[in-house]
């Protein structure tokens, strides 16, 4: 399975950054044996998709109905029109500021797919939920949740991310990542059959430069999905050597 590294700028970037956005593009062509991605916010996909078309971008939501009264969401074939080839759904920071359940992020993801995009779905628990001993338990609801049932490999990945561990510099033990990955791939087989063994299964929370070997050598971890080491090309370029 080719590892999938994807990029999530947050609210970050303006037109200043576009330079630095066509640097992350220039690794993609220097290191074909990795898929690599970009999901910025929905501003810039436009122009970053003029200058780069071969390059893929993304979106980090979209809403789950294409038109209509929703003031300031964009819906997948928006995201379409402006050049994106995925999008992230269900990231934990939406989860917890837009208060998205499941059920929003399965339509999501439903809807993301219609408009032809691919998606990569977030599931991760809280400190108080690993600590009460609850993290698989909590991962493996949201996955059951927020998983459309015709969910297949071809558009669509998942992103654990232990929300802890994001923008903190702290990340799990290896031996938690494994557990967490080796139960998703356990839950997607049940679900998806052989479709399941193919879903890339992405780590996301503090990867960066350092540690990317390692997390990218567990078993069942497929990508990573990256935040603030995702910004420049020149941080985000040993993650990149480390999956290839
Ligand atoms: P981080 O963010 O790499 O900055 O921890 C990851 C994410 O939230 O996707």
């Amino acid at each position: 399975m080719q590892k999938y590294i994807v990029g999530n700028w947050k609210m970050n970037g303006t037109s200043s950054d576009l330079q630095e956005i066509s640097a992350i593009a220039a690794l993609a062509t220097q290191y074909p044996l990795v898929d690599i991605a970009i999901c910025l916010p929905a501003t810039l996909i436009a122009r970053a998709t003029a200058s780069m078309p071969d390059f893929a971008i993304g979106g980090q939501d979209c809403h789950h109905e294409v038109s209509g009264a929703h003031t300031g969401c964009v819906s997948p074939p928006m995201l379409v029109d402006a050049g994106a080839t995925l999008t992230i759904i269900g990231h934990s920071e939406r989860r917890s500021d837009q208060y998205e359940t499941n059920a929003n992020i399965c339509a999501k993801a439903s809807a993301a797919h219609a408009a032809g995009l691919k998606s990569i779905v977030c599931v991760g628990e809280t400190l108080a939920e690993r600590d009460a001993g609850q993290a698989l338990e909590i991962v493996l609801g949201q996955l059951e949740g927020s998983l459309p049932d015709d969910a297949t490999a071809d558009w669509l990945s998942v992103a654990y991310e232990p929300v802890w561990a994001i923008g903190t510099g702290r990340i799990p033990d290896e031996s938690d990542v494994a557990e967490m990955h080796f139960a998703i791939r356990k839950q997607l087989i049940s679900r998806f059959g052989s479709n399941g063994e193919m879903i890339r299964i992405l780590y996301g929370g503090s990867m960066n430069g350092e540690n990317a070997s390692m997390l990218l050598a567990i078993p069942n971890v497929d990508g990573g999905l990256i935040g603030g080491a995702s910004l420049t090309a020149v941080k985000f370029e040993p993650i990149i050597k480390a999956a290839a």
